[in-house]
């Protein structure tokens, strides 16, 4: 496997340790009160991430990053392009039995068109973890995946490790601490800053392409605190109801399509060609 430059010190082993303890979090049939001791007996570099993520997602670190890469200023890429960048990311991982990001991706995608879902959808399981490339720009972990959440509003108990907001500075802003914050009542999740992470900044990337369906999949797909829990329900519209079900449709198959046998990408290749060409140009703005 090829190496690269990945940042010291960083609590996963790898991002996919983060979706491991989710699927674990919400594998089917688990009771609440299971959720809870998984979650305090969770490895001890999750809850460091957690923690690390919880202290530092401000409202001005998110304005100030969504500033920095929603102006899409690092260049041109093709899809392929993109997941072949975000395969450079490489971990302590085994390389002969774990699977690359791209296996992974294909593995979300393959599932859905294995289900006959629409070819929009099938696409968006190919792309919605492109935007985890945010670590090969030097981002902390802790600032690229984890379970998102509003900023500048009271935090909801229902996001995991909420303990972990005690040290996070937007505590001190009397404002940010309302239930409404900075927002209006039913103001629509778009409209709202959520924590930084990959799930915003593919949904920037691919906006002037795809329905709104696949933008929400992509932009709130680990928003679990509202897609699971039901959460910040006063910040949502109508738009926002109606989309909820294909965001849990998209979850379904995020969380339990992963399994051991390698896609076979160079057999699989042609079909993705033509599924990107059928939404996307060659190149997207990144
Ligand atoms: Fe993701
Ligand atoms: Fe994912």
């Amino acid at each position: 496997m090829s190496t690269t430059a990945v940042l010291p010190n960083q609590p996963l082993h790898d991002l996919d340790e983060w979706d491991d303890f989710l699927e674990g979090r919400y594998k089917e049939g688990k009771s609440q009160e299971e959720f809870r001791v998984y979650d305090a007996t969770a490895t001890p570099g999750v809850a460091e991430f957690y923690r690390q993520n919880h202290e530092n997602m401000t409202v001005d670190y998110v304005l100030a990053k969504e500033k920095e890469y929603f102006s899409l200023n690092k260049g041109q890429k093709t899809v392929w392009e993109a997941a072949d960048f975000l395969n450079t990311l490489v971990d302590d991982s085994d390389p002969d039995t774990d699977l690359t990001q791209i296996e992974h991706l294909l593995q979300t995608s393959e599932a859905m068109r294995r289900d006959g879902q629409p070819r929009w959808m099938i696409l968006t399981g190919f792309i919605h973890d492109l935007g985890k490339c945010l670590c090969l720009y030097g981002e902390p972990q802790w600032g690229v995946v984890g379970d998102t959440f509003p900023v500048g509003c009271a935090w909801s108990k229902d996001i995991v490790f909420p303990e972990y907001f005690a040290k996070n500075p937007d505590r001190n802003v009397p404002e940010y601490q309302t239930k409404y914050g900075i927002y209006s009542p039913n103001c629509g999740i778009e409209n709202v800053h959520m924590s930084f992470g990959h799930d915003g900044y593919i949904a920037e990337v691919m906006k002037p392409y795809l329905r709104d369906e696949s933008l929400y999949m992509l932009r709130f797909h680990s928003f679990y605190p509202w897609h699971k829990h039901g959460a910040y329900d006063h910040l949502c519209n109508d738009k926002d109801r109606s989309m909820l079900e294909w965001v849990l449709k998209f979850n379904q198959y995020d969380l339990y399509s992963k399994g051991h046998t390698k896609p076979d990408l160079a057999e699989l290749k042609p079909y993705y060609d033509d599924l990107f060409a059928e939404f996307l140009p060659p190149t997207l703005a990144w």
